[in-house]
């Protein structure tokens, strides 16, 4: 009897050995130390692929398949399916692929559950079959979620409660899906392996068996995997090797906005950038999110600046603000939040050095407004002129934008995709864009300000002439 391509392989046949995962050398049962190299903790169970009968193919192709030539390559597998979630396609390049596995990580509960239940709703609504495997609730749970999102009477939908890898596999060769959501992979366990589920051994085989079906079946899968605490996600490096798409689902918690973005996608590009934010009846797209964090934004408040940033390639202006007040103890506070502290010290010092500000005695808080994150150098302008601002107790004008990556010398330098993020300022009413020296033309509608260092930056923006504390030109080193 043979099993061609190992799905059908009976468990009792299943033999594990612990691999050292530096050497490769087997042993019959775990032990710290690896006999054959020698490193510590290296050793993880896994079938014994060499117990099996048939070849171990995890590709698209039977294994033993002949080369094509590509001009001959035809088929209707890589015809992009949309998901009807809106802001889900952009970040795919159009939609799942049938045969894909997508691996979808975020922190608890963040919306992964209820963005793929949005998703299979969707698909089952466009006529494709689909089924949730959900470990981690009851039918009735998500039943209830599905009642919640308007989703309860979808025809095309089955509900699974299944942990154990083959029983899991007997369901998906039962429905013959289209669309297969597995929540979570972490929960799913191959009773032939002794090892706990959400162990290495585990997470990796039923990955890679889930992806073997994906690839035979033609199911465009989707695993949800759990993040640490560091936010990368928890098991084994090797799950965000075995699949095609690794999407990263982010939010503040306190805030409804949820950032969704592909660290790894096979089949498009990388660094789109998905906006929902969840609503009682589920999440909801923000497809037009450039002026999304400028809603609470008070003019004539010092402190406060707009930074016309880019995520992934998405341009999105986001008010950053500092406050700064004389320090309570010896050693002055530097806070952040949304914005990086080390980026904020060094900042800080060069506002000191280059420019002249006297933050010695201040403590300096600063943070993007709206629950978002800007990391990037492209934001370092116009934190610094929040900073600068606010110890000035002078507001920036309304209109004015800045874009701007500053050296330890005090040098502005260039950002990339200047234009871009200039014509979504302009198209939301910004008139003037403090940019570095040698920046291209700005697109209609919008003014550039060019400045070569720090100093020129906030003498342009109008904010040094009220300063108290910043000396008219800065020092010489
Ligand atoms: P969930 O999808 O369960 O998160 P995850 O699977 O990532 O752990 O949803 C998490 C949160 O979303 C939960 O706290 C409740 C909230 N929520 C809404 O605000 N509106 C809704 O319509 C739904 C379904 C959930
Ligand atoms: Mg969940």
């Amino acid at each position: 009897m043979s099993y061609p391509l190992g799905i059908f392989r009976p468990m009792a046949n299943l033999r594990t050995v612990h691999r050292c995962q530096e050497c490769g050398a087997s042993a019959p049962r775990w032990a710290g130390r690896c006999s054959g190299g020698g490193s510590w903790n290296t050793l993880v169970e896994e079938v014994d692929s060499q117990a099996l009968p048939g070849p171990l193919a995890a590709g698209y192709g039977p294994a033993g398949a002949e080369a094509v030539p590509i001009a001959e390559v035809v088929g209707d597998r890589c015809r992009r399916r949309p998901t009807g979630v809106g802001e889900l396609d952009r970040v795919l390049g159009g939609g799942l692929l049938p045969g894909s596995v997508t691996l979808l990580g975020g922190e608890p509960g963040i919306g992964k559950s209820t963005l793929l239940l949005q998703v299979l709703a969707g698909a089952a609504a466009a006529g494709g079959r689909c089924l949730l495997v959900s470990a981690e609730e009851s039918a009735e749970q998500v039943q209830v979620r599905a009642a919640r999102l308007g989703a309860a009477r979808a025809g095309g939908l089955w509900l699974a409660s299944e942990t154990e890898l083959s029983n899991l596999v007997a369901q998906v060769e039962q429905v013959a899906p289209t669309h297969l959501v597995v929540d979570s992979i972490q929960t799913v366990f191959d009773a032939a392996l002794d090892s706990a589920p959400g162990s290495v051994a585990q997470v990796r085989h039923c990955t890679a068996r889930l992806v073997r079906l994906a690839k035979e079946r033609g199911v465009a899968t989707v695993l949800v995997g759990h993040v640490t605490k560091d936010g990368s996600l928890a098991g084994p490096r090797v799950l965000e090797h075995s699949v095609d798409t690794v999407l990263s689902f982010e939010g503040d918690r306190h805030h409804g906005l949820r950032l969704l973005r592909a660290v790894k996608h096979r089949f498009g590009p990388v660094g789109e950038l998905g906006l929902f934010e969840m609503g009682p009846r589920g999440l909801v797209g923000v497809p037009d999110a450039a002026g999304l964090f400028l809603a609470d934004r008070q003019p004539g408040v010092s402190g406060s600046a707009v930074v016309a940033a880019l995520d992934g390639c998405r341009p999105l202006l986001v008010e950053v603000q500092a406050l700064v007040v004389s320090a309570k103890a010896a050693f002055p506070r530097r806070s952040a939040e949304g914005v990086d502290a080390g980026r904020l010290e060094l900042l800080v010092a060069v506002l000191e050095k280059r420019v002249g500000a006297d933050l010695g005695r201040s403590d300096v808080y600063a943070l993007a407004a709206g629950g978002v994150r800007v990391v990037e150098p492209a934001a370092d302008l116009a934190l610094s002129l929040a900073v600068v601002s606010s110890h000035a107790g002078v507001a920036l004008p309304a209109d004015l934008v800045a874009c701007g990556e500053v050296g330890l010398g005090g040098e502005l330098r260039q950002v990339p995709q200047l234009e871009r993020r200039l014509v979504e300022a302009a198209r939301l009413g910004f008139g003037r864009a403090i940019v570095p020296a040698g920046s291209p033309q700005p697109p209609a509608g919008i003014s550039a300000l060019r400045a070569g260092t720090l100093a020129e930056a906030v003498r342009a923006a109008d904010v040094h002439s009220h300063a108290r504390s910043i000396t008219e030109t800065a020092p010489a080193s």
